[in-house]
């Protein structure tokens, strides 16, 4: 299968980064086809333009599309900032998953052109998942992300991988076990799964 990852965060060396490229390595390692995104590393534009809003992707946003046509898989990986994605994911999302190519809209319903493509969603935030939970908070993630973006898009959501407690004083056990996660969750999807 070809996979798609696209991944924002500033920082290189992030924890972010080192999550999505265990989670490429495992694909590669299984015989999966991947090609990583990094947004910030491409100075992908996430700013929609007026011409653009007019007439449609172009420029990056456009080859950007040509990836996920060209996928079987996309999977996203970034931090929660203000329990929402980066504002380079948000650029992303705005100016690829735009309509004509991931969705129609007719009076207020919305369809999603992507059907057939798989998405994989991995998150990480500082706060632990039961207390995200607990406030709702998560709930509120799925309803605007899980659903509002990936499958209104059309997407089946095979997995939301989220890896919680993440900070930058973290033990190195701790950080192995959260890389361990992401290699089991390519290894869980798409061992022996080459069509
Ligand atoms: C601008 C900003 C906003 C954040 N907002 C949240 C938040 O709303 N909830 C949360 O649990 N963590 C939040 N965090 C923490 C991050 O989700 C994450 O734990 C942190 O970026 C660690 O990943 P990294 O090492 O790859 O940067 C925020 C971090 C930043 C920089």
């Amino acid at each position: 299968m070809k996979h798609l990852i696209v991944v924002a965060h500033p920082v290189e060396k992030s924890f972010t980064l080192a999550l999505a490229h265990a989670y490429a390595e495992e694909l590669e390692k299984i015989g999966q086809v991947q090609q990583t995104r990094d947004l910030y590393r491409m100075g992908f534009d996430p700013l929609m333009s007026a011409d653009e809003l007019a007439s449609g992707a172009s420029g990056d946003a456009a080859k950007a599309q040509d990836d996920i046509r060209a996928a079987d898989v996309l999977t996203v990986v970034y931090p929660l900032w203000w329990l929402s994605m980066p504002a380079m994911m948000k650029g992303y999302v705005d100016r690829v998953l735009a309509r004509g190519f991931a969705y129609e809209s007719d009076k207020g319903n919305v369809r999603g052109l992507l059907e057939g493509k798989k998405v994989i969603m991995i998150t990480i935030s500082g706060a632990p998942l039961p207390l995200l939970i607990a406030s709702g908070n998560w709930n509120a993630v799925q309803v605007l992300q899980d659903t509002h973006i990936f499958r209104a898009a059309g997407f089946t959501l095979l997995e939301h991988l989220h890896i919680d407690k993440v900070a930058p004083d973290m033990p190195k056990a701790i950080a192995e076990k959260h890389l361990a996660r992401v290699r089991a969750c390519a290894q869980e999807h798409f061992r022996g799964n080459l069509l």
